[in-house]
């Protein structure tokens, strides 16, 4: 008869030892020790979760997953190397391109390697990780796209630094990271956490929500009528993801007012009022570069009024007052947003992703 030894944990060294006595010490993580920022809680555990809108987020984003190598890019391919785009409409398409390709890694950077580490919280650390991947997927979508069209890549890439408006929207946000990503920024004090808070506005409102939607609006502009159909598709899955990005950061910020709402000062407010505001200026001045004669039954004025009125729609969101009452001159881009009302929207796809079950290592 054989008798069972109980299983002993295999503790290597005297580190892991003092780590599980450590550990075994801690209480287990209670709902009401969660907090976005500032938590003492350990981040490491998922469960129990506290904001549901950060998992159903993740959740309906790994649901939305797709890649630009997916989408056709055959007729764009053919309608580029025509003669049938006036050197207008190949401007507009250039210069969206051109600041998409580094914006989406601007993105990416601030939300990896400043945002990432002081949301302490890991339902909205795994958003986080997975908003990541669908920056990295967007920064993809323009490499293809560019590859695809046999365009400079020098030129598209360079944007950034040699067309004056790309560079003033992205020299805005670039400043707005640089003191989070400082090695000794805290969350901990006033400023580090009116900061931080700052730099959220700046990405999630500013350049997810307005310096991105003049573009959308110009490169669905061609989809409607039937031209560059395959970047018009990548475009679309693009602003799916974006204004769920958007929307997570809204509930992100929101929920760090209520944590802290000692950081929501009438100065501070003020102050967002003020980005705003000179984002809004920034993006006219992108649209006029974009657009400098009207194509497409589109001119630069129209895109006045649509940034003064997305502009209002965030402040909203946060909580501010709305500035600028203008009518929205692009009703359309509504329903594309709101997908919800937009039907076989993934109808062109033609990839069917594996799981669990069906994995073959052939
Ligand atoms: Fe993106
Ligand atoms: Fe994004």
């Amino acid at each position: 008869m054989t008798t069972t030894t109980p299983t002993k944990l295999n503790i290597a060294t005297k580190e892991q030892a003092e780590f599980f006595n450590k550990s075994a010490m801690k209480s287990r993580v209670q709902v009401d020790d969660k907090r976005v920022i500032n938590c003492r809680a350990d981040v490491n555990q998922l469960c129990p979760i506290k904001y549901n809108w950060a998992w159903e987020n993740y959740l309906e984003s790994c649901a939305n997953h797709w890649m630009p190598t997916e989408v056709p890019m055959a007729r764009d391919i053919e309608l580029w190397k025509s003669n049938t785009l006036s050197d207008d409409e190949r401007l507009v398409i250039k210069r969206n391109l051109g600041f998409f390709a580094t914006a989406e890694s601007l993105v990416a950077n601030n939300l990896v390697l400043a945002i990432y580490k002081h949301v302490t919280n890991p339902e909205c650390r795994q958003y986080l990780l997975r908003q990541a991947f669908e920056e990295a997927i967007h920064t993809h979508t323009f490499q293809y796209i560019v590859e695809s069209l046999g365009l400079d890549e020098n030129e598209i890439f360079n944007m950034y630094h040699e067309v004056v408006s790309i560079h003033n929207k992205d020299a805005f946000e670039l400043d707005l990271t640089k003191g989070v990503m400082d090695p000794n920024f805290t969350t901990e004090t006033f400023e580090g956490g009116q900061r931080f808070l700052e730099d959220l506005i700046g990405f999630y409102i500013i350049m997810e929500g307005i310096f991105f939607y003049s573009g959308f609006v110009m490169m669905l502009s061609f989809q409607r009528r039937n031209q560059m159909v395959g970047i018009g598709e990548q475009f679309q899955y693009i602003l799916r993801d974006e204004s769920k990005h958007m929307n997570f950061g809204i509930d992100l910020i929101n929920q760090i007012k209520i944590e802290n709402p000692d950081l929501w000062t009438k100065e501070f407010q003020e102050k967002t009022v003020h980005n705003i505001r000179e984002a809004v200026h920034l993006e006219s001045m992108y649209a006029r570069d974009c657009l400098p004669k009207g194509i497409l039954g589109l001119n630069y004025s129209m895109f006045d009024d649509y940034v003064g009125y997305i502009a209002d729609r965030r402040l909203e969101k946060i909580g501010l007052k709305k500035v600028y009452n203008k009518e929205n001159p692009f009703p359309w881009m509504s329903e594309i947003a709101d997908l919800k009302k937009e039907k076989n929207f993934f109808e062109t796809r033609v990839t069917e992703y594996q799981t669990g079950g069906a994995l073959s290592w052939d």
